[in-house]
C-alpha cells in the first residue's frame, strides 16, 4: 500500500529541493527548447532503449527532414527509416509515423492532450503518454521508465522487483502523490536528469545528491543493492551464413526483411539460416529459396549482434553470382553506391567493409 509508504514523506520538500537543484542544473538539451509536443513526442521514442548523446544527433536530423507532423505524415516509409538507420528498435519509427498520421487525420496535425486519444496511438505506452503530457502539456502525470524506477526504489528502499509489471503501477501510484502540482514537467524532468547524472545504476553520486536527506536508501547504506531486478531470460542464440553476393558488373545482392517481426522493412544481404552447412549445401540452399544461383568464395569473418531477446551469430562469405537481375520480389541488385539509399540494420553496416 503506497499510503503506508509516503506517511512520513514529506514530498512538498522533495519537491522544493529537486526542482531547485534543477533549475540550477538542467541539461541543454535539444528537445529541451520549447514545449513543442511533437518534438518531445520523437525525443521521448528515440530515448526509449537508447542514450541522450547517442540520440542527440539523430533528433537533430530527424526534425530537420520532418519538421512538423506534416512532414512526417506524408513521407515515404523507406526515407524515415533511413533516418532511425542505426538507432535500432526500428518498429519505434514506423509506430511513430502511423501514429503521427492519426493525429494528422483524425485530431487536425494536434498531438491529443488527453490521456485517452494520447494512450491510443500507436507506439504510446504509459511512459510515453506520461512523458508527453506532463512534459508537453504540465499535465501532473507520471512517466515511469527504468530510470525513474531506480530513484524511486531508493529513495523509498522499495525492495519490489522491478522486472514485474505490477511495480511499474505502484512507482506511478508514487509519482502520482509526489509530483509537483505546479511544475510537473520540470518535475519529471529532473527525476530523469538526477537519474542519469546522480542517481546511477552503479556508484551513485549520493553525496552530491539534491536530495539525499530524503532518501531511506541512503540512510541505510543500501543505495547499491536498489533496484531489486531479477534476471530476464537468456538471449537465444540464432546462427546464419551471410553471403555477400557480387555479380559480374559489380552490383550486390540484397534483400527486404519482412513487413513484420524483427528489423521489419530494413534491407540485409541475403541470410542463410545455418552456419558451417557446407559449400554446397549454402549454394542450394539459395538456389531453392531465392532462385539464384552463385558460387561460394572466401570467408570474410564472424560477427555476433545481441538484440533483446535474440543473439545473432554470423558468418560473413563472399559469394558470386552470374545473374544480371534478381527481382523475385525480395532480392534486388544494386551497385555499391546505391546501397546508402538503403535502410540496413547495423549488423549488416557493419559487414559494408567486406566489400
Ligand atoms: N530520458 C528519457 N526522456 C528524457 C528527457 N526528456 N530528458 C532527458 N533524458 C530523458
Amino acid at each position: 500500500m503506497i499510503t503506508q509508504l509516503l506517511k512520513n514523506f514529506n514530498s512538498y520538500g522533495f519537491q522544493y529541493d529537486l526542482l531547485d537543484w534543477y533549475y540550477e542544473n538542467k541539461r541543454d538539451l535539444p528537445w529541451r527548447e520549447n514545449q513543442d509536443p511533437y518534438k518531445v513526442w520523437v525525443s521521448e521514442i528515440m530515448l526509449q532503449q537508447t542514450k541522450v548523446d547517442t540520440v542527440i544527433p539523430y533528433f537533430h536530423r530527424f526534425l530537420d527532414k520532418f519538421p512538423t507532423v506534416y512532414e512526417l505524415a506524408k513521407a515515404d516509409e523507406q526515407e524515415v527509416l533511413k533516418t532511425w538507420e542505426g538507432l535500432g528498435y526500428y518498429s519505434r519509427a514506423k509506430n511513430l509515423q502511423s501514429a503521427v498520421k492519426e493525429v494528422v487525420e483524425t485530431y487536425e496535425g494536434k498531438v491529443p492532450d488527453n490521456p485517452e486519444e494520447l494512450g491510443a496511438l500507436k507506439g504510446v505506452g504509459p511512459y510515453t503518454k506520461g512523458a508527453i503530457l506532463s512534459i508537453a502539456y504540465n499535465q501532473p502525470e507520471p512517466a515511469v521508465d527504468g530510470n525513474v524506477m531506480r530513484v524511486f526504489s531508493r529513495i523509498l528502499k522499495i525492495e519490489d522487483d522491478i522486472a514485474q509489471a505490477k511495480t511499474r503501477k505502484k512507482m506511478e501510484a508514487i509519482v502520482r502523490e509526489v509530483i509537483s502540482k505546479d511544475d510537473p514537467s520540470s518535475f519529471n524532468q529532473a527525476i530523469m536528469d538526477l537519474g542519469a547524472t546522480i542517481c546511477t545504476p552503479k556508484s551513485p553520486a549520493c553525496l552530491l545528491c539534491p536530495v539525499q536527506d530524503y532518501c531511506r536508501a541512503f540512510e541505510e547504506g543500501v543505495q547499491e543493492e536498489l533496484p531489486v531486478k531479477k534476471k530476464a531470460k537468456k538471449q537465444k542464440t540464432m546462427a546464419y551464413t551471410v553471403l555477400l553476393i557480387k555479380n559480374q558488373k559489380g552490383d550486390y545482392v540484397i534483400e527486404k526483411r519482412p513487413d513484420s517481426g524483427l528489423l521489419a522493412n530494413l534491407w540485409q544481404f541475403p541470410m542463410v539460416p545455418f552456419s558451417e552447412i557446407g559449400e554446397e549445401n549454402v549454394e542450394k540452399w539459395m538456389r531453392q529459396e531465392y532462385g539464384l544461383s552463385l558460387e561460394l568464395k572466401e570467408k570474410k569473418g564472424d560477427l555476433t549482434h545481441v538484440f533483446s531477446h535474440i543473439k545473432w551469430e554470423l558468418e560473413i562469405f563472399e559469394a558470386e553470382t552470374t545473374e544480371e537481375k534478381a527481382d523475385d520480389g525480395r532480392l534486388t541488385l544494386v551497385s555499391q553506391e546505391e546501397l546508402k539509399d538503403y535502410p540496413f540494420p547495423v549488423s549488416h553496416q557493419k559487414m559494408m567493409k567486406y566489400l
